[in-house]
């Protein structure tokens, strides 16, 4: 039997870099036969927009939009009263939800959890139940999704659906890689591994996978407590408006940055991303002089678009030769 295939959509910076654009396009080409959530829980907000329609999704797959068998891995927390409520809305579109599967073993957020992460002043969290239920998890106390009565219908084991037939996968992310508990700036961070590393621990083996997919915007966000950008500056707030940075799960405005591509080189590196996707273009283009980027601690600037693309591109390829990279608007 041949082995089933596992391609990876992940962030290289902060979240909202625009993974659910970039996995839905992936996921709408015909390839996969199934599309895996591996991390995080309802703190995501996927921004997808099909057939003129915007569709916020925060648990659900987006396979889902196309028909596909669409799993919420053992590495995702549930929120199960939001997780219906998510279904009634995909399916107020017309989406077919009965494609939707959910590990037997993911975990569920509690009322409890919910209470305890909107007391959150510290982190900046979504105030999900993330991190309490995570915490849970990890301490042999937390519920799974085969004890709720109601996800029966939905259960999986991720070693049978991998491993049993020859399949096309495509996991589809959470959060970033900068926001990862290991990698990123604890505590300033969400409480699930973010990385590749993640995906195979959703039952994924290492010789499965094949490409890993980045996705960077072109300029930097960050949502939560920390002091993330020092300097006022116009451009941030134009930046801000036309790119439309705001929180998605939250509605909280994001703080605003340049792109630092040491951050996001590192990121490729630590995740073996053999194609890299620059989002946003079209937005830095409408601010003026805007052609912005940080690299070894200084600010560097292009005079225009296509000088800053050839820049950016020269730089991430001397560190990471073979990689392709594409450059993307906002919308296509
Ligand atoms: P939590 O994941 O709700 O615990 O929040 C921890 C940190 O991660 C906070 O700074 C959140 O704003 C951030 N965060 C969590 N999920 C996302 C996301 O999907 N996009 C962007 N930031 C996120
Ligand atoms: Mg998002």
């Amino acid at each position: 039997m041949e082995k089933s295939i596992v391609d990876i959509v992940i962030g290289m910076q902060y979240g909202d870099e625009g993974k659910g654009k970039i996995a839905n396009q992936m996921a709408s080409s015909g390839e996969y036969d199934c599309v895996v959530r591996f991390n995080g829980g309802g703190n995501a907000g996927h921004t997808i927009y099909l057939n003129g329609e915007k569709i916020v999704t925060h648990l659900v797959p987006c396979g889902v939009l196309h028909g596909i068998t669409s799993v919420i891995g053992n590495g995702c927390v549930i929120n199960t009263k939001k997780l219906f409520e998510e279904l009634e809305y995909l399916e107020g579109f017309g989406f077919d939800t009965s494609v939707l599967k959910i590990a037997e073993n993911a975990h569920i957020i509690t009322q409890e959890h919910i209470d305890e992460d909107s007391k959150d002043t510290k982190i900046g969290t979504t105030r999900t139940g993330n991190g309490p239920c995570y915490r849970d998890k990890v301490a042999r106390t937390g519920i799974r999704a085969k004890d709720v009565p109601e996800l029966q219908p939905y259960l999986t084991d991720m070693h049978s659906l991998i491993h049993s037939s020859s399949k096309k996968f495509l996991a589809e992310g959470a959060q970033g890689y900068w926001l990862d508990v290991d990698f990123g700036d604890y505590p300033y961070v969400t409480s699930s591994n973010t990385g590749v590393g993640a995906v195979l621990n959703n039952g994924f083996n290492h010789k499965q996978i094949r490409d890993v997919v980045g996705v960077i915007k072109c300029y930097s966000t960050y949502v939560g407590a920390k002091g993330y950008q020092q300097i006022h500056d116009d451009r941030f707030e134009k930046l801000r408006e036309i790119g439309q940075e705001f929180g998605a799960t939250t509605g909280r405005p994001r703080q605003i940055d340049w792109l630092n591509l040491n951050e996001v080189i590192t990121a490729c590196q630590m995740n073996g991303v053999t194609k890299l996707i620059v989002n946003k273009l079209d937005v830095l283009a409408q601010v003026e002089n805007a052609w912005d980027w940080y690299e070894d601690g200084k600010l560097h600037f292009a005079d225009d678009e296509e000088s800053f693309v050839s820049c950016i591109a020269n730089r991430i390829k001397c560190y990471i030769p073979d990689i392709d990279l594409e450059f993307q608007g906002q919308l296509h």
